[in-house]
């Protein structure tokens, strides 16, 4: 391999961001996505990267994500510009030997840091690491017009967004059986919001911010995109449904319930309950 773009999953990585900006999900710099290499498809890159900034601190100490190498959006970078010119938009991250400074290894070749959501990203990471036995690999973030508008309609709380969004379409709760954490609004790049939304992550795999956008996390950029993508439409019917004048029917508790034998999946029953 001669060029970092020739890896699949940067391939990959470069398509999932420009099918989030062609669905409208990121105005201007909104938005930005992070991938945790596999130990193989770093080390297939190692011979094409080198330092290209200092060490800089990540703010948090995260020793289960320690040397290992991450895609990362740009900060600042328009979503419109990453086919285009992805070597100007992304980059290439390792962690130092403890989990706490990052250093950029490729890209941003017209200058520029990681996202400004990095904390959040790292922190995401390292609990769905541990969680998942090192199975997700991809956290997104972006801004859909239609969950953030939720969030100035429903109540700030997990299970009244959970309620209103798994009873749109049949398959949300088995796309999502645990369901969807909500962070109410706080200022966004903080270490402070990386902590509220790394105690949501470790049950939920969406968290919402309040009156600003929604963060994914998957084994796979594939899965990560689709829940991005059945919250968002399922957020869309209820805006639609709401705009008619509200629901005249509705999915039970019972009928989601009954999900869950025919589609292996565990659906939280919880999150149902007043
Ligand atoms: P960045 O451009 O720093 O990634 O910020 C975009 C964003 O959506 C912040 O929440
Ligand atoms: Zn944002």
């Amino acid at each position: 391999m001669e060029n970092v773009l020739e890896l699949k999953v940067v391939k990959e990585f470069i398509d999932a961001c420009h099918q989030s900006w062609l669905k409208g999900w990121n105005e201007r710099n909104g938005g930005n996505m992070s991938y945790r290499l596999k130990p193989e498809e770093a080390a297939a890159l190692l011979p094409l990267l080198q330092p290209k900034s200092e060490w800089k601190s990540i703010g948090l100490s995260l020793p289960n994500i320690a040397g290992e190498y991450f895609i990362v959006t740009g900060s600042g970078k328009y979503y419109k510009n990453i086919l285009r010119e992805p070597e100007n938009n992304l980059c290439i991250v390792k962690l130092d030997d403890k989990g706490e400074n990052y250093q950029i290894l490729w890209g941003l070749d017209n200058g520029g840091v990681p996202t400004s959501e990095l904390p959040t990203h790292l922190l995401n990471h390292s609990i769905k690491k541990e969680k998942t036995n090192g199975r997700y690999r991809v956290i997104m973030h972006a801004h859909p017009a239609n969950t953030v508008a939720l969030t100035f309609l429903l109540p700030l709380e997990d299970k009244a967004f959970t309620h209103a969004i798994w009873e749109m379409i049949t398959e949300c709760p088995i796309v999502f059986p645990a369901g969807i954490g909500v962070v109410p609004w706080m200022v966004c790049g903080s270490t402070d919001i990386a902590l509220a939304t790394g105690e949501k992550i470790r049950q939920f795999d969406a968290v919402i911010w309040a009156h600003h956008g929604i963060f994914c996390c998957g084994e796979d950029l594939d899965s990560t995109f689709g829940l991005m993508d059945t919250i968002e439409k399922a957020a869309e019917i209820r805006i639609k449904v709401m705009s008619c004048g509200g629901a005249i029917h509705a999915i039970t508790k019972e009928q989601i319930m009954a999900l869950c034998g025919p589609f292996k999946v565990d659906i939280d029953g919880t999150m149902l309950d007043d």
